[in-house]
């Protein structure tokens, strides 16, 4: 495992491109609505991302062919935006947003409901406790913490709420590469894991699924969907370890957490 220490030019870098990310999630807010198209909110994305400098990580990312992820109601992760695909009033949709900037990496994702009272109070539960699960994560960020921790502290509040963590996807180092070392778990055991050190950078998106945690890939050979049909969440911070706590990189001024703890 080569965990990067970043140093704190590349950390100012890594802040540039993840305000960037956060700036490109505001941007496209007003066009989560009923009707618009999958692929209008990746165009969207894709024009602001390059007007501003940036360029959208996915794109050819191993093949993966749009400029965001967009995935809705029963699609854990990795939907693939397309003019096919309307969102409707009801529905919920993550958005994930990785963008580089001269060369550095931030990664973000949050969840919007599609016309939010027509929204059911089962999919606004799930939506909002798997923020607060992602919060409960940030918070055992320290130096001398451990990895586990994290994924410790997602499993137990999920476990509290009769959600299921999803296993096959993890958050990930990111700031010089898309993604690096270390691999963050959304479960285990406290103390377990590599030891957290102020400079590293990494990210943390829970995936939570109503039903069971099982899922499949799609021929597509990216969308990952509950095998179930229940519906999952997800949302996602970069976060460095400062020498007191952390930053969260990628937040957003409409957040409640404390950015930096
Ligand atoms: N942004 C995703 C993550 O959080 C990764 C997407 S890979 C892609 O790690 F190719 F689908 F973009
Ligand atoms: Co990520
Ligand atoms: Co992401």
């Amino acid at each position: 495992m080569n965990v990067i220490i970043k140093s704190a030019a590349q950390i100012e870098g890594i802040r540039r491109a993840a305000r960037l990310a956060i700036a490109t999630l505001k941007h496209l807010t007003p066009l989560v609505t009923p009707g618009t198209s999958t692929l209008t909110l990746d165009q969207a994305a894709h024009a602001f991302i390059t007007d501003n400098g940036g360029i959208p990580a996915p794109l050819n990312y191993h093949g993966f062919p749009k400029s965001i992820c967009t995935s809705i109601n029963e699609v854990i992760c990795h939907g693939i935006p397309s003019s096919k695909e309307k969102l409707k009033s009801g529905d919920i949709i993550n958005v994930d947003i990785t963008v580089i900037l001269d060369g550095f990496f931030a990664d973000t994702s949050m969840m919007f409901p599609v016309d939010a009272k027509h929204v059911s109070s089962t999919a606004k539960r799930l939506v909002a406790d798997t923020q607060q699960a992602l919060y409960l994560g940030i918070q055992q960020v320290a130096p001398g913490k451990h990895l586990g921790d994290i994924g410790w502290a997602i499993e137990q509040f999920a476990k509290e709420q009769h959600l299921s963590v999803v296993r096959e996807y993890c958050g990930h180092g990111v700031g010089i590469a898309f993604h690096e070392d270390p691999y963050v778990m959304h479960y285990g055991k406290l103390g377990q894991g590599i030891e957290l050190k102020p400079g590293m950078v990494f990210t943390i998106e829970p995936m939570l699924n109503l039903g069971s945690p099982q899922l499949k890939v799609l021929k597509n050979d990216w969308t990952a969907v509950t095998c179930d049909g229940k519906w999952s969440a997800q949302w996602e911070h970069t976060v460095l370890v400062t020498d007191s706590g952390y930053e969260i990189l990628t937040w957003r001024q409409d957040e409640s957490i404390p950015r930096i703890g």
